[in-house]
């Protein structure tokens, strides 16, 4: 099967330029600039299928390289299975997710990986790869890390907050680095001051400050700061690289530009909730509503401009990737466990399916550029996670994974618009974008076109990852 992609403009970090895209089977063979017959003065007679992209962007399929189907967290489970949050995925343009598989305190870490494969394998619809949660660091589970690198999972994630669940002191932390620092893997850190966070949310809780909003009050921007100073000094005794995942702060991301500006390798991710959403207009929605809002690191102070600060951090490249940290739990049932008790609200955000859309919005309101965009949502997280030369760009031998971007398109998004994950509400309800993903192909194989879904799951394939490509 070839498809010729016609008349486009092809985005990467690059560049923009304008130039036909032949597809055939899985792979992308070639780029055809205006005029170039060398492959045939006419390819379009010849292709099993032509898509005219006249007026439209023809980018790389995005990658998330941080997302959450059916993670366990407070008695519950993530309200998304891997069939439907990457269909979820495929409709919003995202054709590659990278998940956490989960070692709880006492199992194996081999065990926990092999429950992620097994409830991810025959029901993705779009390619998958796996970080590690190391959730409990002993012995074994640092000679897992070693053993995880040949089995393509080339990034472990550790916790500073999430005290009794996920935690991780700092021994625990700078002994799991010290593996890192050995074979090449990446560290990714939740860093936030759990133990301090803890204190301050039994004291809430006692004074009887149970609404939503306390979530974010007991979790104020020093417990981030703090912990990526931390997480950083960490790295920096034992060489290994780190990654500190959805950062929120603009205190925190300032710690890590300073840290950065030392030449090592650290690095930084945020995600649409922290650069749209905030503490006053979504965590103190009134009542239980705020409820929808819940993640952590919490939403921030809109007041203290941390919006603007986040967007000025990702043109400077320390923030290096935008993901959505998708963790969905449906309002119903599962967000109301917190009825009466912020601490017992599952936390976060489902947004696998927007964050290509709401990130171009940064684009059509000047805040990056629409390379940057390419880079942000695609190329730099598959450069880091060992996917690069199969994903993240629309260059010959990559995988066919592109979308076919409508930037005079309109997306409206709500529960009753466009909504395929898995919860019974929508956190970026009412949000009507600039923008449309007409056309999704995951390896040759067209998945949306026309608003009309043609995937099937099992389409997605499990991806050996190497190691990140940026390390020195
Ligand atoms: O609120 C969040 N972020 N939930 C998912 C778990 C995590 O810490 O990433
Ligand atoms: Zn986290
Ligand atoms: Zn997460």
């Amino acid at each position: 099967m070839t498809i010729l992609i016609t008349n486009g403009t092809v985005v990467s970090p690059e560049g923009i330029v304008e130039a036909d895209v032949l597809i055939d089977g899985e792979r992308i063979v070639a780029l055809i600039a205006p005029g170039d017959t060398s492959l045939g003065a006419n390819l379009a007679a010849s292709a099993d299928r032509v898509i005219d992209a006249a007026g439209k962007y023809v980018i790389p399929g995005g990658v998330d390289c941080h997302t959450h189907m059916e993670l366990p967290f407070g008695g519950t489970f993530a309200s998304d299975t891997f069939e439907t949050g990457t269909r979820a995925a495929a409709w919003g343009g995202t054709t590659t997710i990278i998940d956490f598989a989960v070692q709880k305190y006492g199992e194996r870490v081999q065990d926990g990986l092999a429950a992620w494969h097994e409830k991810a394998r025959g029901n993705c619809h779009i390619d998958y790869g796996f970080h590690q949660i190391i959730g409990g660091v002993d012995d074994d589970s640092l000679k897992a890390m070693d053993e995880l690198i040949d089995e393509g999972v080339t990034s472990f994630k550790l916790f500073m907050a999430y005290p009794g669940v996920f935690y991780s002191d700092d021994g625990q932390i700078l002994r799991a680095m010290q593996v890192a620092s050995n074979n090449g893997s990446m560290i990714m850190m939740h860093a936030e001051n759990g133990i301090a966070i803890d204190v301050l949310v039994a004291q809430a809780l006692a004074a009887g400050n149970t609404d939503p909003r306390f979530h974010g009050l007991t979790r104020p921007w020093e417990t981030e700061a703090e912990a990526t100073h931390r997480a950083i000094m960490l790295a920096r005794m034992t060489g290994a690289p780190l990654y500190i995942v959805h950062m929120s702060a603009k205190q925190a991301v300032n710690v890590l530009q300073e840290a950065r500006d030392g030449g090592w390798n650290l690095f930084g991710e945020t995600c649409p909730q922290y650069l749209y959403l905030s503490l006053e207009e979504h965590l103190s929605a009134p009542g239980f509503e705020g409820a929808k809002w819940v993640c952590s690191t919490p939403l921030r102070s809109k007041a203290e401009q941390h919006q603007d600060e986040l967007w000025r951090y990702l043109r400077t490249n320390d923030l290096s990737v935008i993901s959505t940290d998708h963790c969905p739990f449906c309002f119903k049932e599962q967000k109301e466990l917190g009825v009466g008790n912020f601490s017992k609200i599952p936390n976060g955000i489902g947004t696998v399916e927007h964050r290509m859309d709401l990130i171009y919005q940064g684009v059509v309101e000047g805040k990056i550029t629409l390379e940057r965009w390419v880079e942000l949502c695609s190329t730099t997280p598959a450069r880091m996670f060992g996917l690069y030369g199969r994903k993240g760009a629309v260059a010959p031998g990559f995988d066919a994974d592109v979308v076919i971007y409508d930037p005079a398109g309109r997306t409206e998004i709500g529960l009753h618009k466009t909504h395929h994950m898995n919860m019974d509400h929508s956190a970026w309800e009412g949000f009507n974008i600039d923008g449309h993903v007409d056309t999704v192909i995951s390896r040759g194989q067209v998945l949306v076109d026309n608003n009309q879904y043609h995937g099937t799951k099992g389409h997605g394939q499990y991806l050996k990852r190497g190691l990140s490509q940026y390390l020195i």
